[in-house]
C-alpha cells in the first residue's frame, strides 16, 4: 500500500535533439513516497528541500497523478511526500522527476495497468504545468532509463536506446535559476534550411553512434546550431566551459535541457573526472558557486 522511489535527474536535448532526445542519470534524483489512502484524490502531504505548492492542481506531481486517475478512477486516494534533491530551474529535469515518480508509483500501487508510453503521456501534463509546454524529453528518460528519442509527439512514439557501457555524463550547475518557460521564450519559431540540415544530420549521427557504440561519432554529433546560440548567452562562462570540456578530452558538451546546467559526455570514469575538475575550475576562477556531478548513464 505504499512505495518509495528514487526518481532520477535527466539531461534533455543533448545538443542536436531539442525536445526529442534525453538521457537518464544514475545517481542524482529526488526521493518520493506514495501511500494509498482511504480518501479519494491526490494529496501532496510534504515537500522537503524546495518551496513548491502543495495543492495537487498546482504541483507537477499532483497534476501528473490526476491525469492518470482521470483515466483510471479509484475509490481510494494517494498521498505523496517528496524530498527534492534536484533544484528547480537547474536544467536537469527537476519537474520531470516529480511528475515521473508520481505516475510510476501510482501505477505500481494500482497493479501496473499502464505501460511506459502512457506514463510518459500522464507525466507530460506535469511538464505542461511547469513550463507551459508538454515536452517529453525529460519524463521519457526518467521513466524508461538510458537514452530516449521522441520520434513523434502526435501520436506519441518513444524509443529507448541503451547506453554504451563506458559513457559518463558530467553536469555542472551554476547556482542560478533559469526557468524553462523563460529559456523557451528566447527561442525563434523558425529554423533556416542549412541549420536544419546540420541538426538532423547530427541527430541521426547521435542515434547511430549510440547503437553502434561509436564514441567518436557520438561526440561529433553533439552540436547545436539552432538552440545553443540563443540560450548559451544566458549561462555564465558557457563558451569557456565548452572549451575546457574539449581540452579535458570530453566527447562533446552543451546545454543541459534548458540550462543553466551544462553537460559533457565522456568515455570512461577517468575522463569524466578530468572534465568535471576542469569545468569546475572555470567557475572556481570567477568564484561562482556551483555543483558538479558525474554519473554513468
Ligand atoms: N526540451 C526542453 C527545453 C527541456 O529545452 O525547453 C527542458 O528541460
Amino acid at each position: 500500500n505504499q512505495i518509495k522511489l528514487f526518481s532520477p535527474a535527466t539531461i534533455a536535448n543533448l545538443c542536436c535533439g531539442f525536445d526529442v532526445m534525453g538521457l537518464c542519470l544514475d545517481n542524482i534524483g529526488d526521493e518520493v513516497e506514495i501511500h494509498k489512502s482511504e480518501t479519494p484524490g491526490v494529496r501532496i502531504v510534504s515537500i522537503a528541500g524546495a518551496d513548491l505548492p502543495l495543492e495537487a492542481e498546482k504541483n507537477v506531481a499532483g497534476v501528473a497523478a490526476l491525469a492518470l486517475l482521470r483515466e483510471w478512477p479509484t475509490d481510494f486516494g494517494f498521498e505523496i511526500s517528496i524530498t527534492k534533491k534536484i533544484k528547480a530551474g537547474s536544467g536537469i529535469g527537476s519537474s520531470a522527476a516529480s511528475a515521473a515518480a508520481a505516475v510510476f508509483g501510482i501505477n505500481e500501487l494500482l497493479g501496473r495497468p499502464y505501460e511506459g508510453l502512457d506514463l510518459i503521456r500522464f507525466a507530460m501534463q506535469g511538464e505542461k504545468l511547469a513550463s507551459g509546454s508538454a515536452h517529453a524529453d525529460n519524463v521519457a528518460p526518467a521513466l524508461l532509463g538510458a537514452f530516449t528519442l521522441i520520434r513523434s509527439y502526435d501520436p506519441l512514439d518513444v524509443i529507448r536506446i541503451d547506453s554504451p557501457e563506458d559513457l559518463y555524463a558530467v553536469v555542472i550547475h551554476p547556482d542560478i535559476e533559469l526557468r524553462t518557460a523563460d529559456a523557451r521564450s528566447v527561442l525563434k519559431q523558425n529554423v533556416s534550411l542549412p541549420n536544419a540540415i546540420e541538426q538532423w544530420g547530427n541527430l541521426g549521427g547521435l542515434v547511430a553512434g549510440l547503437y553502434t557504440k561509436d564514441y567518436g561519432l557520438i561526440g561529433r554529433s553533439l552540436q547545436d546550431k539552432v538552440i545553443e546560440p540563443l540560450r548559451g548567452i544566458l549561462i555564465p562562462g558557457f563558451d569557456k566551459l565548452k572549451t575546457v570540456a574539449q581540452q579535458a578530452g570530453a566527447l562533446g558538451s552543451g546545454i543541459s535541457g534548458s540550462g543553466p546546467s551544462v553537460f559533457a559526455l565522456c568515455k570512461g570514469a577517468a575522463s569524466a573526472q578530468q572534465t568535471a575538475d576542469m569545468m569546475s575550475a572555470v567557475y572556481g576562477q570567477i568564484s561562482l558557486k556551483h555543483d558538479v556531478w558525474i554519473s554513468s548513464i
